[in-house]
Parts: C-alpha cells; structure tokens; sequence
C-alpha cells in the first residue's frame, strides 16, 4: 500500500513516530492550532524536520475543511 499522507493514523513524523490523528487531537484542543504546537507535545521537527512540511500542509487543508472529512475545523467555512 501507498503512503499517504493524509490517510488517518498514517505516521507522519517518523523520528518521534506521531501520527497525523494524533496531530489533529492535537489541534482540535488547542487554542491556537499550529505546527510549532506539535513540536511542543511531540517533539516533531526538532530532529530531521521533514514531518514538517506535510504537518503544515495538513494543518492547512483541516482549515479549510479538506482533511480529514470527519473531524472538521471547527472554523472551516465549508
Ligand atoms: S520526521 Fe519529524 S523530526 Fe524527523
């Protein structure tokens, strides 16, 4: 199977071994959802950092109601 990086419970940040379900726990609970957020709780993109481009764009796309489609942003307009 292809990886994908938006398939739910894919591993994203291989060094700290975090998966994009827990990025999005994360960020539906924070205040201010962002990358630097995962760094914080996880410790992504302090070693390697090439977990951090896909974390940005997910974080993007969850704004804009694109990914995942059962857990949207709860300020995504559409
Ligand atoms: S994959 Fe996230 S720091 Fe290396």
């Amino acid at each position: 199977m292809d990886w994908d990086f938006r398939r739910p419970g894919t591993t994203i940040c291989v060094c700290y071994q975090v998966t994009n379900s827990q990025a999005l726990e994360a960020w539906l609970s924070a205040d201010e959802p962002s990358v630097a957020l995962l760094g914080r709780l996880f410790h992504c993109g302090n070693h390697c950092a090439l977990c951090v481009p896909y974390f940005e764009t997910l974080l993007a796309q969850w704004r804009q109601g694109q990914w995942p489609t059962e857990n949207p942003c709860p300020d995504a307009s559409g």
